[in-house]
């Protein structure tokens, strides 16, 4: 039986921010963010937005009435959370008015965690073929204003539904997953905003790359020729060439322009919209299908990276008129505009965070259909719209 990614969606905020301004701001050469990262904007999150109502828009896009009533389980998969004990797929859950006979969980390990929950839905999967798994990624990248990591930023949220006979892409058994003791990212209880070792997390990530690879390729007998494409996890673009580049190696042949050529493309909406933490991967895979040269049947490569640290490499095989079980992803970056870095800033500050105190925010501004209304009593209050 074939299981995996049957739809996908993606949403994240109506604002952004254009890095060359922000370097401008900062004292730095613009040509460091753009080149030398690889980051063209970021999104920009204004307080009545967190993982709860990014999640919400994003799976929102793949509900049909059918789909409603079908959806088995519901996992959340975010380093972001709200709540060290509720589960935030509860929240979306009701926002998005599935039905109360439903599982729901949230996942957590840094970056890695949407690839733990894509695999656990193919499990419950091929334990019961009718489960309609909803799996959703969706995280909010705080580093600090005027921090190294700062450009590295970004939010938003994927969603994908899980299923028997998938419209995109059917997962192939072999997956090859590492876990060490690292201290290269991390964010303690009390902290809203990352701890990290930038250059450290950079080299961790491609050892970790370049060791799940090889262990995939012994196990496997398959060589970089057999994948259509190498995605990866992208904290920011560049990330993705370093690893690439690492295992490329100076190769000019066919096999490595067309690695480097599908790099590209799953690069596009990185560029626009910065670091997904969980989710990056996974738009990532979208940016590929809508901007390179996919076929079906072809053999995709998907690398996955959370920091602490965790990698899979896996593979998957793409599904005759993968195109059309896609959310289009220009048109919620055409419906974005620009906000100045004092803006930025100013929303920055306004996050809710660790706030115990009861808070109204102003919704009239966000045009989200789901937005966080404030808090009262250290209860988060959403509302659709
Ligand atoms: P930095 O110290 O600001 O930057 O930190 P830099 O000085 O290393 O410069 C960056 C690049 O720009 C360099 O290129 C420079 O040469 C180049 P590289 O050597 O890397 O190829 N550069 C220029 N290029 C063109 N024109 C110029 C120019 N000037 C300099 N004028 C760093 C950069 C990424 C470390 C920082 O932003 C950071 O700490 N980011 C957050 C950590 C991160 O994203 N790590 C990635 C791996 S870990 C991961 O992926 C997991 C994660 O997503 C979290 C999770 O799992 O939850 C982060």
């Amino acid at each position: 039986m074939k299981i995996g990614i049957d739809q996908m969606a993606f949403a994240t905020t109506d604002k952004y921010i254009d890095l060359r301004e922000l370097a401008r701001v900062r004292g730095d050469e613009p040509d460091k963010y753009t080149i030398g990262i690889g980051q063209d904007q970021q999104a920009v999150v204004p307080p009545t937005q967190d993982i709860v109502t990014l999640g919400a828009a994003a799976a929102d896009k793949l509900l049909t009435p059918d789909i409603r009533e079908r959806i088995s389980t519901v996992i959340v998969a975010t380093e972001s959370g709200i709540d060290n004990s509720k589960a935030s797929a509860i929240y979306v859950k009701h926002l998005l008015g599935l039905s109360d006979f439903v599982r729901t969980v949230e996942l957590k390990e840094a970056c890695y965690s949407a690839t733990a929950g894509l695999q656990f839905a193919r499990g419950l999967v091929a334990l019961n073929p009718q489960e309609l798994v909803l799996v959703i990624a969706a995280d909010i990248a705080r580093y600090g204003l005027a921090t190294p990591g700062e450009v590295t930023q970004g939010a938003g949220a994927v969603a994908m539904l899980v299923s028997q006979n998938p419209h995109i892409l059917a997962l192939e058994p072999t997956t090859v997953s590492l876990t060490k003791d690292i201290m290269d990212f991390w964010r303690p209880l009390y902290a809203t905003e990352a701890r990290v070792d930038g250059k450290y997390s950079t080299n961790v990530y491609i050892d970790f790359f370049k060791q799940t690879l090889a262990r995939y390729q012994q196990l496997t007998g398959r060589r970089l020729a057999d994948f259509a494409a190498v995605l990866f996890h992208l904290p920011f673009t560049k990330m993705g060439k370093k690893a690439l580049e690492a295992v490329l190696q100076e190769r000019q042949d066919e096999v490595a322009q067309r690695l480097r050529a599908a790099l590209t493309a799953s690069q596009v909406y990185s560029r626009r919209v910065g670091n997904l933490y969980t989710g990056s991967l996974y738009l990532g895979l979208m940016s590929y299908l809508q901007n390179g040269s996919a076929q079906a049947g072809d053999r995709l490569a998907l690398f996955s990276y959370g920091s602490g640290a965790e990698g899979e490499f896996y593979t998957g095989i793409l599904q005759p008129g993968f195109a059309t079980h896609l959310s289009a992803v220009p048109t919620d970056l055409a419906q974005r505009h620009q906000v100045t870095i004092a803006e930025y800033e100013q929303d920055f500050q306004q996050q809710l965070g660790m706030n115990p105190a009861d808070v109204s925010f102003d919704v009239t501004k966000d045009p989200a259909k789901f937005v966080l209304a404030g808090q009262k009593d250290h209860q988060r209050i959403y509302q659709c719209r």
